[in-house]
């Protein structure tokens, strides 16, 4: 077995916006969310920026890179507009993502092969400015592959056909999907890259994936914030990072 990587969480703060933005006001405000997560124990804090500006705004992202002390993760669809804007506020990483106006979050993993000619120089340009690219794909070999072809440092596996099965109690599928990003983890590593993993994940699947030693990162925000309006957003950090650990244990433990 592998020597486990330290498995970082990543607090994704985008629907503090979003209840924000239901009121058109300034609170609750993501900023204090971001720092309240990195106090309990965050390791970097995500947000993204969707064409739309439905919940993280310009501003939110500039504050956030000006007033954090972790890592920044400025998520975003591979478009001049928001290489311009993420140029400019020089995050520590980029996760380039797929969008489509219409979708209620992230649906799908970005197409990698399909777009590699598109995403060469957009991940060359990253790689010259120092900002670490991240692809989220879905634990596909061919994604994987294309992935360390185009040299993103970073890969990120979609785990939300997972995480919707296992909720749902479709054992199978359940079944199907982890072996797909169990074998995908394996098959980034080997190739090189660093591995996160994210979307749709709660306190139970996060501390079953912990195990998986390839993985660096997990990035997670809906089940976080959704649990932070009942215990608060540091004891819902807390008890996520327990539960992390509790998985990670599993991953160095003999055999
Ligand atoms: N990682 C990526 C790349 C995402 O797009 C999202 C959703 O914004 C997440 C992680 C977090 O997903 P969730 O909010 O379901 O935990």
């Amino acid at each position: 077995m592998p020597k486990a990587l330290p498995l970082r969480l990543g607090v994704n703060v985008d629907h503090v916006a979003t209840l924000r933005n239901a009121r058109g006001g300034a609170r609750p405000d993501p900023v204090r969310a971001a720092l309240t997560a990195i106090e309990a124990g965050a390791d970097g804090i995500t947000a993204h920026l969707r064409e739309d500006r439905r919940h993280i705004r310009d501003t939110d992202m500039a504050r956030l890179k000006a007033e954090i002390s972790k890592p920044l993760n400025f998520e975003m669809a591979a478009t001049e507009d928001m290489l311009r804007i993420s140029l400019a506020t020089r995050p520590h990483a980029v996760c380039l993502v797929p969008e489509r106006r219409e979708e209620l979050t992230t649906e799908g993993g970005l197409d990698v092969v399909g777009q590699h000619n598109a995403l060469a120089p957009f991940i060359a340009r990253m790689n010259d400015a120092g900002i670490r690219v991240s692809l989220f794909i879905a634990a596909d070999p061919a994604q994987i592959e294309m992935a360390a072809r185009l040299r993103a440092p970073v890969i990120e596996i979609h785990t939300g056909g997972w995480c919707d099965a296992v909720v749902d109690g479709h054992a199978a599928k359940a079944e199907a999907e982890w072996k797909r990003i169990v074998a995908g983890a394996r098959l980034a590593r080997a190739a090189g890259l660093e591995v996160h993993a994210g979307h749709g994940l709660d306190y139970d699947t996060a501390e079953t994936i912990a195990a998986l030693p390839e993985l660096a990162e997990l990035n997670i925000g809906y089940f976080m914030m959704g649990e932070a309006l009942f215990v608060g957003l540091g004891e819902t950090v807390r008890s996520m990072r327990a539960a992390m650990d509790r998985g990670r244990q599993r991953s160095v433990a003999p055999t």
